[in-house]
């Protein structure tokens, strides 16, 4: 366990997801029934932008800093605003270089009676999501594997909710973990909303997990990927994507307003690409 998020807090990967998140919880509460957030991989909760893990790889300077230069097109920037509504809850709370991790957004979407569990498996980063999350009745960190969380925590009481999954991709089965767990999961409460974070380095690894969920007859699913053209010679993560089960009503159409824009403002090369699809599944 050697991945840090720190050192990748608020890079346009983290931008993507965490937009749609906002997204999602949006429309989770726009019901008046309560929901349930289960974080599988939580990271620390809320991160600061100038500390010296992210100073050590600026990433943040190419994902949301490019967001803070001016807004995107209004029908944009319209499916934005969950996301930039939480920016600027945790900048006026914590100062202009703090940043959102996955249990800030969903703890800042919240209704009093919607509950959150995170887990985090690494000591030290577990002490400060506990940290970030103390005093919140509504929300549970806990220090224990995230697929094992996955799996005591569904069906959730409430029957409605997401399931974020955000592995740190250290392993090299980890796409093959990945997709076994998720279809566990969707056997046990096919009905929840999922949301898969991949970094894309290997489309044939993508591509595996996208043929092994279709043929496990998993439905509506939303896949959406961003590549920024990122120079080979930089390095690092150039392309990432999310696939999402039970997708909100309305959300593939938001996604189609949003990646064009997003995309457009966060390219490193001259070819950024963007993908919006909605995959069926066998037979
Ligand atoms: C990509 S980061 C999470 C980022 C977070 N979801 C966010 O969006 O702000 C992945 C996290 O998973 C943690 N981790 C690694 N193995 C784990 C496991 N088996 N169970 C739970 N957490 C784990 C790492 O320590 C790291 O903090």
């Amino acid at each position: 366990m050697n991945y840090r998020h720190g050192f990748h807090a608020g890079n346009f990967a983290d931008v993507l997801k965490h937009a749609v998140l906002a997204r999602i919880l949006q429309h989770l509460d726009a019901k008046p029934t309560p929901y349930r957030v289960i974080d599988t991989h939580a990271g620390v909760g809320r991160y600061d932008l100038d500390s010296e893990e992210a100073l050590r790889t600026h990433e943040w300077k190419d994902g949301v800093a490019r967001l803070d230069r001016s807004p995107l097109s209004a029908a944009a920037e319209a499916v934005l605003e969950p996301y930039r509504a939480a920016l600027a809850a945790i900048r006026s709370e914590y100062g202009p270089s703090a940043y959102p991790g996955s249990p800030w957004l969903c703890r800042h979407a919240m209704r009093p009676f919607d509950r959150l569990i995170a887990a985090e498996l690494h000591p030290p980063t577990y002490r400060k999501l506990a940290e970030v999350l103390a005093r919140d009745g509504r929300c549970k960190a806990l220090a224990i594997d995230g697929w094992t969380a996955l799996r005591a925590n569904i069906p959730p009481k409430e029957r409605r909710g997401v399931v974020l999954i955000d592995p740190p991709f250290e392993e090299k089965d980890e796409f093959a973990t990945l997709t076994e767990q998720f279809i566990a999961a969707h056997r046990k409460w096919p009905t929840g909303i999922y949301m898969l974070w991949y970094p894309i380095k290997d489309r044939t690894a993508v591509e595996t997990m996208a043929d092994g969920v279709r043929e496990a007859g998993i439905g509506r699913l939303l896949r959406l990927e961003i590549d920024v053209d990122r120079p080979e010679a930089a390095g690092g993560l150039g392309a990432t994507g999310l696939l999402i089960a039970n997708p909100p009503w309305k959300l593939a159409e938001e996604a189609e307003t949003l990646l064009p824009a997003l995309t457009e403002r966060l390219a490193q090369g001259q070819k950024p690409r963007y993908l919006c699809e909605q995959i069926r599944p066998d037979g």
